[in-house]
């Protein structure tokens, strides 16, 4: 057999466009969003809107027209989830002249196998050649505690144009729960001079979950105040500063690492008199070139008094003399060759009983093998399948279900998830609202991936009896059911009163091999167009004790069967909605969901690596009877309407799911302790946070009591330990307005005013003892 020549060139040509095309470019996109209008685009090609990527044309009109498309929700509107779209790049380098703004519920994703780029001109106008919340007046667009769903992946964002010394910023990004950044390279000048900064996120947000991101160059890689975040796998190289912290009460980084900046992490912002960073907890990260490591303005008498709380643990240092420098010199020596930090930390502890300041050495978690991955914990990125073909993917809409939010769906996405997972295809549901009216079962070998947050959600009477809980997505049709599943993107709600939903119910056994996951999948109970459970139906009633049976919302919001194991979970938000999203005034409404996440697997074996659980009415996070669990940023809220009603209405204590008995537990305690508990864990072992925070801020809708001068005094106790427990450890435990900070059965530990951190109270050190 001969080839010619042009033969064999038309056959690698074809092969490298086949390795090269991402699926999400080629399959066919058919998200409809029931509530937008007929004619409404999900999917968004920028080319389609005469986008070149030639890396010559000015493409900004053309990708903000893409993002524009539709009546979507920008300046001026407070949220909105009725207008989703997913933005997509091509292969190319697009170059823009001014900021890129995504409207609300966007996402803008690349190609995952040739991440394209994003060129600023040299003459570049603009916050950010992605500015994700604008300043059109003296207030950013979107109160940034607000900012929910919406994502960024697959990029570079290229500011190398622009003269070192004209400031410039990769992206701007004040955020929420609910959001992420995944795979992005900022690429910045190197030069002395240089001003840039790469990722810059200044405001009072709630963050958070991203990982994945390259920064090279500039004088800071990112510039970064939040509430709390997780940050995973981020990699400086060559920025003078890699991590400025301007203000926080909490923040994880995991799996950084650093090479030949000046300062790897940058506390010290306010200075001892008034330090900004109320704590930091470092991982399993590397750094290299180095001079000083972390830079801190903490000292034994600094203000606020636990404020630059911080934690190290398993880091590896080539060439870093100085790991902590504080106020009057190093607090950590490096050095100049390679060595390691098994674990170090300042601030607070309570070992168990405290407080005592402490600054040094300390032990470090023993960590359980079963969690780790080498020495690191285990992680594992949000999977994009990249090498898969469009081939590969079967639509939920194709297979007949409708996602229109009023066709039940039940049977056609049952059908359509057991036709891919046996045909070992990647299901795509394709954006839409699915309302079924019995369980889904997520079989064994199921992958799903959503098309920007599609929602399943739950309605009718059989999930509406709170005496008999039901699973709306199920895991797995039986505890202990062995396989392996991966879940991506999207969000499980209901409509209506469904007091005996189970959102999603966790039963599989994963063993062997690499953990299941579930990335970017979040719950929802109100607060959205066709939830029932708004401002229409569930206004907020402060004072008012009695409750509509109509927005009693949900039972649990995910449950971890007895014998499941196996499971990482990364970026999931499980919210019952505490105001209304499509309210142009964020309108608070009054919703009843029984429980949030509740782990009672004896098996053990979880990742919780970015997770958040809030205004559930009995608890936020309980683990009861198991082990092996890793969470990094742990954050919950207590319902901003307790204790109006109390924490023991409307759900009867179900003692089969060892439900916390506030009737027995509350005698004798002062103050109000009917109230929801932020975080349970009863009769478990080897449970290990690095980060957490338990915020109680309202009573009765008035943030009057989470005030210092108010006494700290929303709730009477916040987190419960509780019967034999071995090797639970927090660090970096951050409350908010309550008395107590934490219960050891039922005797209180720690007393808030001990431990004032910038706005929460802080332990840097809590062992279980
Ligand atoms: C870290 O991010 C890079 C870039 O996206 C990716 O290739 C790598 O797999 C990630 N590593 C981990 C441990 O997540
Ligand atoms: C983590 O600790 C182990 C020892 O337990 C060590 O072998 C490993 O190198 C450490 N990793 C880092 C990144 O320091
Ligand atoms: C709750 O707040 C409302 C409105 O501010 C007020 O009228 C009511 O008295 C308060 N109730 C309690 C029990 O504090
Ligand atoms: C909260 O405090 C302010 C200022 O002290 C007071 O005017 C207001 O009435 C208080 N609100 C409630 C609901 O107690």
């Amino acid at each position: 057999m001969r080839f010619s020549a042009v033969t064999i060139f038309t056959a690698v040509a074809s092969l490298v466009a086949t390795a090269n095309a991402y699926w999400m470019g080629d399959i066919a996109h058919q998200g409809v969003a029931p509530f937008a209008g007929s004619g409404y685009r999900v999917f968004r090609n920028v080319k389609d809107y005469g986008a070149k990527g030639d890396g010559v044309t000015d493409d900004t009109a053309a990708i903000n027209a893409a993002i524009n498309d539709g009546n979507r929700c920008g300046k001026g509107c407070a949220s909105s989830t009725t207008t989703p779209a997913v933005v997509y790049l091509p292969a190319g380098t697009y170059v823009i002249s001014s900021s890129i703004l995504p409207a609300y519920f966007t996402q803008i994703i690349g190609d995952a196998n040739n991440p394209p780029t994003l060129k600023a001109t040299a003459g570049f106008s603009g916050f950010g050649l992605i500015d994700g919340n604008p300043y059109y007046t003296s207030d950013l667009n979107w109160i940034s505690t607000n900012v929910f769903y919406r994502q960024v992946r697959n990029l570079i964002l290229d500011t190398t144009n622009i003269a070192p010394a004209t400031a410039a910023t990769g992206m701007h990004w004040p955020t929420s729960q609910a959001t992420s950044l995944q795979n992005i390279v900022f690429n910045m000048p190197t030069s002395s001079d240089v001003v840039h900064v790469g990722l810059f996120i200044e405001s009072g947000g709630s963050g958070g979950f991203l990982s994945d991101l390259t920064f090279i160059g500039g004088a800071t890689g990112a510039s970064m105040g939040n509430q709390q975040y997780t940050m995973r796998n981020l990699t400086f190289r060559n920025c003078k500063t890699a991590i400025i912290q301007l203000w926080d009460w909490g923040w994880t980084y995991m799996g950084l690492s650093i090479t030949d900046c000046g300062v790897g992490i940058d506390i010290s912002a306010g200075g001892s008199s008034d330090q900004k960073t109320g704590s930091l907890t470092l991982i399993d990260s590397t750094l290299t070139n180095v001079p000083v490591g972390v830079l801190t303005a903490w000292t034994p008498s600094a203000s606020p008094a636990t404020a630059g709380s911080v934690i190290l643990e398993n880091l590896s240092l080539n060439n870093v003399p100085v790991m902590v420098k504080g106020p009057s010199g190093t607090a950590l020596a490096g050095s100049s060759g390679s060595t390691t930090i098994n674990a170090w930390g300042e601030g607070h502890q309570y070992i168990p009983s405290g407080p005592q300041t402490f600054q040094g050495n300390i032990a470090g978690n023993s960590r359980p093998a079963a969690l780790l991955s080498g020495n690191r914990y285990y992680t594992r990125s949000k999977p994009q399948y990249e090498s898969l073909p469009a081939s590969s993917f079967v639509s939920a809409r194709s297979s007949g279900a409708r996602g229109d939010g009023s066709t039940d769906d039940t049977a056609a996405l049952q059908s359509a998830i057991n036709a891919a997972a046996s045909a070992g295809q990647v299901l795509y549901l394709d954006y839409g609202i699915y309302r079924v009216t019995s369980t889904i079962t997520v079989p064994p070998g199921a992958r799903i991936v959503g098309e920007t947050y599609p929602v399943i959600m739950s309605s009718g009477g059989a999930f509406a009896d709170m005496n008999s809980p039901r699973a709306v997505v199920r895991v797995g049709s039986s505890s202990g059911q062995a396989g392996y599943v991966e879940l991506s993107d999207f969000v499980v709600g209901t409509q209506g009163a469904q007091a005996g939903a189970t959102l999603i119910e966790w039963n599989l056994a994963t063993t062997g091999g690499a953990p299941s996951g579930m990335w970017d999948v979040h719950t929802r109970v109100g607060g959205f167009r066709g939830s029932d459970l708004q401002v229409a139906q569930c206004l907020k009633q402060p004072g008012s004790s009695a409750v509509n049976g109509n927005c009693i919302g949900a039972y649990m919001l995910m449950h971890v069967t007895g014998a499941a194991t196996g499971l990482y979970m990364e970026n999931n938000w499980l919210w019952t909605a505490d105001h209304d999203m499509e309210d142009q005034s964020n309108t608070q409404i009054t919703i009843f969901s029984g429980r949030g996440l509740y782990i009672e697997s004896t098996v053990g074996t979880f990742w919780l690596v970015g997770t958040a659980a809030e205004h559930n009415v009995l608890y936020q996070y309980q683990f009861s009877g198991t082990k092996n669990i890793f969470a990094s940023q742990l954050q919950t809220e207590t319902p901003y309407y307790q204790p109006s009603p109390l924490a023991t209405t409307p759900f009867p204590v179900n003692s089969a799911l060892n439900d916390p008995d506030f009737s027995a537990s509350c005698a004798g305690v002062s103050g109000t302790c009917a109230m929801a508990w932020g975080l349970r864990i009863i009769n478990s072992q080897n449970i290990l946070a690095y980060g957490a925070g338990h915020y109680s801020f309202f009573n009765n809708y008035s943030t009057n009591c989470s005030t210092v001068k108010a006494g700290e005094n929303c709730q009477a106790r916040i987190i419960s330990l509780e019967g034999s427990l071995s090797n639970v450890n927090i660090y970096n435990l951050n409350t908010i307005g309550s008395l107590s900070m934490i219960n050891r059965d039922g005797r209180q530990l720690a007393y808030w005013q001990d431990n004032i951190n910038v706005y929460p109270d802080t332990i840097a050190l809590f062992l279980s003892g």
